[in-house]
């Protein structure tokens, strides 16, 4: 059956600042976390997984690619030009909290940094395309991650606070579509990105995790009551890693475990910023693990009021679970958990490929919560390679896309409100988990490499062409 997407859908492509902007010292810029995460898959997954990191930079056994990133700080234009040759309605991009407030913690903003998205929103507007911006994607400023101890203090809610209202402000008549944390609920498998610090010990780490959750779900719900109230027309939404949980098999006591899993990872999060309550069901996680969560007064009618207007997610891989391991069955590659799924094939990085779990994702998180849904990151991440004409045939690339949006065209069938589609690194750009050039993802290969070569110039691979006839058919031509 041909797939049928709404009249207006928004086809479009998503990135990070801290991923392809570069120009890290630039503009008043201050540092972020991700100045400090030294390149090579090695090294980020050895930093992802340990605890007690200290956020200091050594140029001499590392290399940062997110200093340089794909320079899009220069050559926003360019690339803007070719995401409209391709004919976005959209394109996600964060802003960096440390161009706007160069440490976090200061009262009055930089000039330079804010002036530096007005550029960019008004070059996209100039081609028709809508902004859909992150607010906080990965990229805490460095002084409050030293300084403050990252989201793990409640202090960090007033400079957040203070950071929208200066971006809401700025941005009213500008961007309309909102996320405030990227992959919120990723942050108790890699605490150090969505919450800016290195668990104190394993043994602290969930305490500390839930409660940098907290200050994030009130953070959250006061950026969506100031949005609507300095920009009536924003429709601001949370943003999740989904990741459908399957049982291993149909023993009962490993569909229980997936149970258990899914729900703690896909749903804690989204069931705070959607129906702005805690679920019931984290009373006994936090009772079995000893967790207790400071709160404020006032910070559950905070919750309360600020439930989003739409739910944004990333779809990378479905996770398999079983209750007992064993090393050797544990999925490799797989970042938030589980063990090989059999049935399923792996990309380059071990990330398994399911274009179905997708459409259960939809299914799932739409009978939830029946608010519009936006698939706000998919892709996938592979070696790229430049023929002698200077053609990139990346037919994986384009099997795997159409793939996934067949599955989401399902969803839509199967009555799912869903509202856009942003594939992952639209442009070639830094990895997160890997600090890789070489893991890409784009449409537009950038000519750039892990050892810091490259001239950094843009080039359309297949992909290209076929997107673009992608969004032009409205997903009919696949
Ligand atoms: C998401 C992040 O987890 O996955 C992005 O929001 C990231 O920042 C993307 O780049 C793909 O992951 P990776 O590690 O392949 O870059």
């Amino acid at each position: 059956m041909a797939v049928k997407f709404p009249e207006g859908f928004l086809w479009g492509g998503a990135t990070a600042a801290n991923q392809l902007e570069g120009a890290y010292q630039e503009g008043g810029k201050g540092l972020n976390l991700a100045d400090v995460l030294p390149g090579g898959r090695e090294n980020r997954l050895k930093l992802l997984s340990d605890t007690g990191f200290d956020f200091e930079m050594d140029k001499s056994k590392y290399t940062y690619p997110n200093h340089e990133g794909i320079d899009f700080y220069h050559r926003y234009k360019e690339d803007i030009a070719l995401f409209a040759e391709m004919g976005f309605k959209t394109f996600r991009l964060s802003i960096a909290w440390s161009r706007i407030f160069p440490n976090g913690d200061e009262t009055e903003p930089n000039e330079e940094g804010l002036a530096f998205y007005d550029r960019v929103f008004d070059e996209l507007h100039k081609h028709g395309i809508e902004p859909l911006v992150t607010i906080a994607h990965y990229e805490t400023p460095l002084h409050l991650i030293k300084e403050y101890g990252g989201w793990k203090n409640h202090k960090l809610i007033k400079f957040f606070e203070r950071y929208v209202t200066v971006i809401f402000k700025r941005y009213k008549g500008k961007v309309k579509y909102w996320l405030t944390f990227n992959e919120i609920n990723g942050a108790t498998h890699f605490p150090l990105f969505g919450l800016g610090f290195s668990a104190t010990s394993e043994e602290t780490r969930l305490q500390e995790c839930f409660q940098g959750l907290h200050h994030q779900f009130v953070a959250s719900a006061i950026a969506v009551n100031l949005g609507h109230k300095i920009i009536p027309e924003s429709k601001i939404g949370c943003m999740l890693i989904y990741a459908p949980t399957y049982s291993y098999d149909c023993n009962p006591e490993n569909v229980m475990h997936a149970v258990e899993e899914g729900r703690l990872f896909n749903f804690f999060c989204g069931d705070v910023q959607v129906r702005g309550e805690y679920p019931t069901f984290i009373k006994r996680f936090f009772k079995e693990h000893d967790i207790e969560i400071d709160m404020h007064e006032g910070d559950l009618e905070t919750i309360k009021e600020g439930t989003v207007d739409f739910i944004s997610f990333s779809y990378y891989m479905s996770r398999t679970e079983k209750k007992e391991k064993t090393p050797e069955e544990i999925g490799e590659g797989n970042l938030i958990g589980g063990v090989k799924n059999p049935f399923l094939k792996a990309s380059d990085w071990g990330w398994e490929i399911d274009p179905t779990g997708l459409r259960i994702a939809l299914n799932e998180l739409y009978d939830r919560y029946q608010k519009p849904l936006m698939v706000v990151e998919n892709g996938l991440g592979a070696y790229d390679k430049v023929e002698e004409d200077g053609s990139i045939n990346d037919d994986y690339r384009i099997d795997y896309l159409s793939d996934h949006i067949k599955a989401m065209g399902e969803a839509v069938e199967d009555g799912v409100n869903l509202i856009g589609y942003t594939s992952w690194g639209c442009i070639d750009l830094v990895s997160a988990s890997t600090g890789e050039y070489s893991k890409r993802y784009g449409f537009i290969y950038v000519d750039k490499y892990d050892d810091g070569s490259g001239t950094l110039e843009r080039s359309r691979k297949k992909s290209f062409y076929w997107y673009k006839d992608v969004i032009s058919s409205n997903g009919e031509n696949l």
